[in-house]
C-alpha cells in the first residue's frame, strides 16, 4: 500500500554554520564523536526506530551541548516527559561521511533508498582517481556520488524525486562537499544527455545504482524496474547510444551495480550464464567502443535466500514480496554484480583486472568458468535454500 508524498516526515533544515571542503559541518563532527566513542548507543539512536531516551543519561554520554545541537538539527525529538525520541531518519556512517536516508521498507512510494550492500560493494571497488566529473543518474540520497566527490572529483546527481534530492543536498552539506556537487531534478532521459553535453574540460565517469527489482508495481519508486528489472538499464543504454559522437567520446568509465538473474538453480554461476543484463551491457559497451567487465559482489543463490542476505534490514514481508516477483518471472538464480565499461582505448589497471571477468567469458557460458574471487565473495557464502524445488 503506497502513501502520498505529504505523509512522509519532511527533512529538517540543517543549521547554518560555515561549511566548505576544509571545514565540514559541526553536526558531522558531533556524529563522528558519537559513533566513535559510543557506537552501541549511536546505533540504537540513529539506526533503529521509535526508541525513547531519558535526558540525563544521554547528556552524560554525549554532552549537553551536543544533545542540544542534535535536537536543533531535528535528529533528536524532545518528548513531553522531558526525554528524547530518535528521529525518523536512518543515519549511516561510511568512511567518515554520514548519510541521512529514510528507513527501508516504510511502504511509502517516495521513500528515499537507504544504504544497502550494493552501495557498499560499489564504494569498495570504486577505483576512479581525482579530476573527473562524476555524473550519477538515479542519485537518490547521494551516497555513491558523494563518495566519488570526496576523492577529489566534481559531481552532478540526477533524480526525479524531490525528496531524494533534498536528502542528497542535505548529505552534501553535512559532509562539507556541497561546493563540489550539484543535484538536478528531472528524468534521466532529459537530464543525463544535457549534463554530459555541458562538460568539456574533464573526463566523465558515470556511476549508477539504478532501480533493478523485477516486477513489483507496488514497490517504492526507488526500486521497481519493470518486468525483468531491466527498465532503467535499457533506458541508460538508449541514452548512451543516442548521444552525439562528440559527447560519447567524453565518457571514460561507466560503473553500474545491478541484480543479475538466471533461470537455473543451485549450480554455481548459473545466474551469470543466463544473464538477463548482459546483452544490455554489451550494447552500452558497443556504443563506446569499450570493454565491459563484470564483478560479482555476491555468489549466485536462490532468490529468497539471497534477498534475505542482502536486504537484512527490510521486513520479512518485504523480502518475500521481492523474491516472489523474481520467482514468478521464472528466475531461479540471482546475484549482485557491478558492471564496468572502460570506454575507448582507456587502459585498465592490471591489479584491478585480476578480480574482474570479461562478460563474454562468463555471461554466455563461453570460455573457462573461472570462479570469481573477491573479499566480499569469500566472507559471505550463500546459505542453502530449502524453498527451491
Ligand atoms: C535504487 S534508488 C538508488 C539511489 C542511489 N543511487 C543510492 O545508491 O542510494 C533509485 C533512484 O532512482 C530514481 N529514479 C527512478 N527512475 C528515474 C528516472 N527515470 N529519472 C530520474 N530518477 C529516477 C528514484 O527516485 C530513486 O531515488
Amino acid at each position: 500500500m503506497l502513501h502520498s508524498f505529504e505523509q512522509l516526515t519532511p527533512l529538517p533544515a540543517l543549521p547554518v554554520v560555515p561549511n566548505s571542503w576544509e571545514t565540514s559541518h559541526e553536526l558531522r563532527r558531533i556524529l563522528q564523536d558519537i559513533f566513535i566513542n559510543t557506537p552501541r548507543l549511536a546505533h540504537d539512536v540513529f539506526q533503529t526506530k521509535g526508541n525513547f531516551y531519558q535526558a540525563k543519561p544521554l547528556a552524560k554520554h554525549w554532552g549537553k551541548d551536543n544533545v542540544t545541537v542534535l535536537v536543533n538539527a531535528g535528529l533528536l525529538t524532545t518528548h513531553e516527559s522531558g526525554g528524547y525520541m530518535n528521529a525518523p531518519y536512518l543515519i549511516t556512517e561510511w568512511a567518515d561521511n554520514f548519510y541521512l536516508t529514510d528507513f527501508p521498507d516504510t511502504g511509502h512510494e517516495f521513500e528515499v533508498f537507504s544504504p544497502h550492500v550494493e552501495q557498499h560493494g560499489m564504494v569498495d571497488s570504486l577505483t576512479i582517481g581525482p579530476c573527473c566529473c562524476v555524473i550519477e543518474p538515479f542519485v537518490g540520497s547521494g551516497i555513491l556520488l558523494l563518495e566519488a566527490v570526496r576523492r577529489g572529483n566534481t559531481g552532478i546527481g540526477i533524480d526525479m524525486s524531490p525528496r531524494a534530492l533534498a536528502f542528497a543536498r542535505y548529505n552534501a552539506d553535512l559532509n562539507g562537499l556541497a561546493d563540489r556537487v550539484e543535484f538536478r531534478l528531472g528524468d534521466i532521459q532529459d537530464e543525463l544527455p544535457a549534463a554530459i553535453a555541458e562538460i568539456n574540460d574533464r573526463p566523465i565517469v558515470i556511476l549508477a545504482n539504478p532501480p533493478f527489482e523485477p516486477g513489483g508495481e507496488d514497490r517504492p519508486k526507488h526500486s521497481a524496474a519493470g518486468v525483468d528489472g531491466t527498465d532503467a538499464l535499457e533506458a541508460m543504454q538508449k541514452i548512451f547510444s543516442g548521444l552525439p559522437p562528440i559527447d560519447q567520446q567524453k565518457i571514460s568509465q561507466i560503473h553500474i551495480v545491478t541484480f543479475s538473474l538466471g533461470r537455473k538453480s543451485k549450480q554455481q554461476n548459473t545466474a551469470a550464464s543466463d544473464l538477463v543484463v548482459a546483452p544490455i551491457m554489451a550494447g552500452m559497451a558497443e556504443a563506446f567502443g569499450g570493454q565491459c567487465f563484470l564483478k560479482e559482489l555476491r555468489r549466485p543463490s536462490a532468490p529468497l535466500d539471497y534477498i534475505r542476505n542482502i536486504f537484512p534490514n527490510d521486513t520479512g514481508e518485504d523480502q518475500t514480496r521481492v523474491a516472489d516477483n523474481i520467482y514468478e518471472r521464472g528466475y531461479r538464480g540471482i546475484h549482485l554484480v557491478t558492471v564496468s565499461i572502460y570506454c575507448g582505448s582507456q587502459s585498465i589497471n592490471p591489479a584491478e583486472v585480476l578480480h574482474w571477468q570479461p562478460y563474454r567469458n562468463n555471461a554466455f557460458g563461453i570460455g573457462p568458468k573461472i570462479p570469481f574471487e573477491t573479499p566480499l565473495h569469500r566472507r559471505t557464502m550463500p546459505r542453502k535454500n530449502a524453498l527451491v524445488p
